[in-house]
């Protein structure tokens, strides 16, 4: 277990004292939810104050401002960013953090390639004036530039990623002070090659859906002191000196299990004895306090080690060792009134909360980040996660074969996509539940003569040598990274020595895991409970009308997942998807969660079945573990 801190040595700067107060611009009497063609259960309850939640788990300060609520919005012209609304109001009202696209932003409609946002906030009284101000963004989509009282404050570029800007400088620290972001997010307009996994701006076809832009997760403000913990990722061009006093907490007691001090600037391993395992079934977090002079911060951890081992002579994933067969669906994270952002936490989990019922230990996060929150959750439940990094659109149907490929324009493209991989594993890889990473889908935007995967397998390890990395999930597989992936519809083809004559496949490689990184797709018309009244534009790999044929195949795919376990080399599946999505209506669950297709008890036996069998296949093994070690790391602090 490996944390980083950087100290923050950031000179205090004086503050201005504004010499007028500004009134506050918020104004919500004229936000309300815009048209959608379905709604959750959870629609209603959004209210003007969302997501109140403290957004950051893994680094959290007890002096924080939640900025979420009703902002004023406009759509932006090309090359407006050169003279920003400063002082005025802004038309229209915008709920945040909810995609402009969405419902519950209140601003709804297409093509929002340029927007601005405005609102105002004030520095709460308490908050030392001898400390920094941090804005924390969740996430933007795609560029934001963000103005403080006038000063450009910073630039960002990534839809998925949080940044966080000092704007102590720019303060005014009595009186309101006036937060304007302009975001420019093309999506693919005119074939621009950027991560956007399954935005696209013109939808067609079963597996594309609405677009996200915008603030899309929460935006809010924290004092710190001068000399502060930061993110490893903010922390490369800093340094400091002081002391380090980390404790770690026996579960739900103030019972202190060990402590340790070190110096700042030197790495330090700090050793917990006997932890609890983290484990899908036991899910133990420890709570921990870092002390960095009079910054102090909470956060928590699991122990657990993820690696890759021959067992019985066959590639196998272990977690603490031993063989796990992950199982969950292929998790798309998108909602009907809210598109990206789930409409609050508690609808979030409430997913999650219905996948553990029925056994299911994993979830693939499809092609798309979530909020820290949802990792928190899973590390919280119990769930591994196979963590996609969000795909490059594909949207050259290649006659030959019928795939989308897309072709990298150049050498930038490769590159921007190479940065945001890296920021992707720099945010996550704290978190507690992921268990792999998976670079490229089904090669969407993967150059597959220059053969990327390779360099970036080693790239992925090199940050994060603690999981395991799904090069290529589907499709043009070449041989990198720890898993052979087959994606198949409807049946399953995990680890067999068959395979269908038409994907150009051969059989699966033994030198590495055989995963099924997607199957099933089993689908249900869905009357009243879909994006699309329209039958016509429900669809998926099969159809039914019908939840007990509906569970009599699903049942019958998992059962074959079962026996490829039983007599090949499976290791693992994952079943496409926890919900519909728009008009692809294939879920566990219909978009708007109001309908669970799944027999409960069925799945739930399928599922143990899948992991009896497994354990089966390990029983007597001779363990050859190939990545890791038995012994636990502990818990190692390092200081830049
Ligand atoms: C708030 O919005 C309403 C409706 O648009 C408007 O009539 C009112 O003047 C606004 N109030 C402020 C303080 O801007
Ligand atoms: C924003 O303005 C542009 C150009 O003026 C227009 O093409 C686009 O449809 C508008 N978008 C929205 C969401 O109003
Ligand atoms: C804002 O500042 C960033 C550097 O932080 C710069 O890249 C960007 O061009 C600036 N934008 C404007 C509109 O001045
Ligand atoms: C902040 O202070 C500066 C400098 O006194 C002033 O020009 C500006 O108007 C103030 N802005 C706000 C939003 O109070
Ligand atoms: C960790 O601390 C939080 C409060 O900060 C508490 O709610 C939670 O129960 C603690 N967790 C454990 C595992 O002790
Ligand atoms: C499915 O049921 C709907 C009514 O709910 C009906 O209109 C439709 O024809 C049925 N489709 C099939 C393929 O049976």
């Amino acid at each position: 277990m490996r944390l980083a801190f950087g100290l923050g040595a950031v000179w205090l700067a004086s503050l201005t004292i504004a010499a007028t107060v500004i009134p506050s611009q918020n104004n919500d009497t004229d936000y309300k939810i815009g048209p959608t063609p379905l709604d959750t259960p959870w629609t209603d309850t959004v209210g003007t104050n969302p997501w109140p939640e403290y957004p950051r788990p893994r680094l959290q300060r007890s002096n924080w401002k939640n900025l979420n609520g009703v902002w004023r919005y406009r759509n932006g012209t090309e090359g407006d960013i050169k003279s920003p609304p400063f002082g005025q109001r802004l038309e229209k009202p915008v709920l945040v953090p909810f995609c402009l696209e969405s419902a519950l932003s209140g601003v709804t409609g297409k093509r929002h390639i340029y927007s601005w946002y405005q609102t105002s906030f004030d520095i709460p009284l308490d908050w030392l004036v001898t400390d920094r101000v941090l804005l924390n963004f969740g996430a933007v989509d795609y560029e934001a530039t963000v103005f403080v009282n006038g000063h450009n404050a910073t630039f960002h570029r990534g839809g998925y990623f949080e940044f966080s800007v000092d704007v102590t400088p720019y303060l005014n620290a009595s009186g309101s002070n006036e937060l304007i972001v302009h975001v420019f997010d093309p999506t693919d307009q005119d074939r621009t090659q950027i991560p956007v996994g399954k935005q696209t701006l013109n939808r067609g076809g079963m597996i594309w859906y609405t677009p996200c832009s915008g603030i899309w997760q929460t935006v809010w403000l924290e004092s710190a002191p001068v000399e502060h913990v930061t993110k490893l990722d903010l922390v490369a061009e800093m340094d400091g000196k002081g002391t380090l006093i980390v404790t770690i907490y026996e579960p739900d007691t103030p019972d202190v299990k060990a402590t340790a001090t070190g110096i700042s600037g030197a790495p330090f391993v700090f050793t917990v004895k006997n932890p609890e395992l983290w484990h899908p079934d036991t899910p133990r977090l420890y709570n921990i306090t870092v002390k960095l002079g009079s910054d102090t911060i909470q956060s928590y951890t699991g122990f657990r080690t993820v690696s890759r081992g021959v067992i019985n002579g066959i590639q196998r994933p272990l977690l603490n060792n031993k063989f796990i067969f992950p199982f969950g669906p292929l998790d798309q994270g998108f909602w009907p009134d809210g598109i990206y952002t789930p409409p609050s936490v508690e609808a979030m989990v409430f997913d999650l909360k219905v996948l553990k019922r029925v056994g299911i230990n994993t979830v693939r996060k499809h092609i798309k980040v979530e909020p820290a929150l949802f990792y928190k959750a899973c590390d919280e439940l119990g769930l591994l996660v196979i963590q996609d990094m969000p795909s490059l659109r594909p949207d050259l149907p290649d006659p030959g074969n019928q795939c989308y490929i897309i072709r990298l324009e150049g050498p930038e493209q490769q590159k921007e996509f190479d940065r945001q991989l890296a920021m992707l594993v720099e945010q996550l890889k704290s978190y507690t539940s992921i268990f792999a990473w998976t670079i490229y889908n089904e090669e969407w935007g993967q150059d597959t003569k220059g053969l990327p995967e390779f360099r970036l397998t080693d790239l992925v390890k090199s940050l994060d040598p603690t999981r395991l990395v799904n090069a290529v999930s589907g499709w043009a597989d070449h041989g990198a990274g720890d898993f052979d992936d087959n994606h198949h519809y409807s049946t399953p083809q995990c680890g067999t020595p068959f395979w269908s004559a038409t994907s150009g496949l051969a059989a699966y490689d033994s030198g590495r895991i055989a995963l099924q990184g997607e199957f099933g797709g089993v689908g249900q018309y869905a009357p009243g409970h879909t994006w699309y009244p329209d039958l016509s534009k429900q669809t998926s790999y099969e159809l039914t009308n019908d939840t007990i044929a509906w569970n009599y195949r699903t049942h019958k795919l998992l059962s074959e997942l079962r026996e490829q376990t039983e007599l090949y080399a499976c290791s693992g599946g994952v079943w496409t998807q926890t919900t519909d999505v728009e008009g692809e209506v294939n879920g566990l669950m219909t978009y708007d969660r109001r309908v669970i297709r799944m027999d409960e008890a069925q799945w739930k036996a399928d599922v143990f079945a899948l992991y009896e069998t497994a354990a089966k296949r390990a029983a007597h093994a001779s363990q050859n573990v190939g990545m890791g070690d038995q012994s636990l790391e502990g818990l190692q602090i390092g200081m830049l």
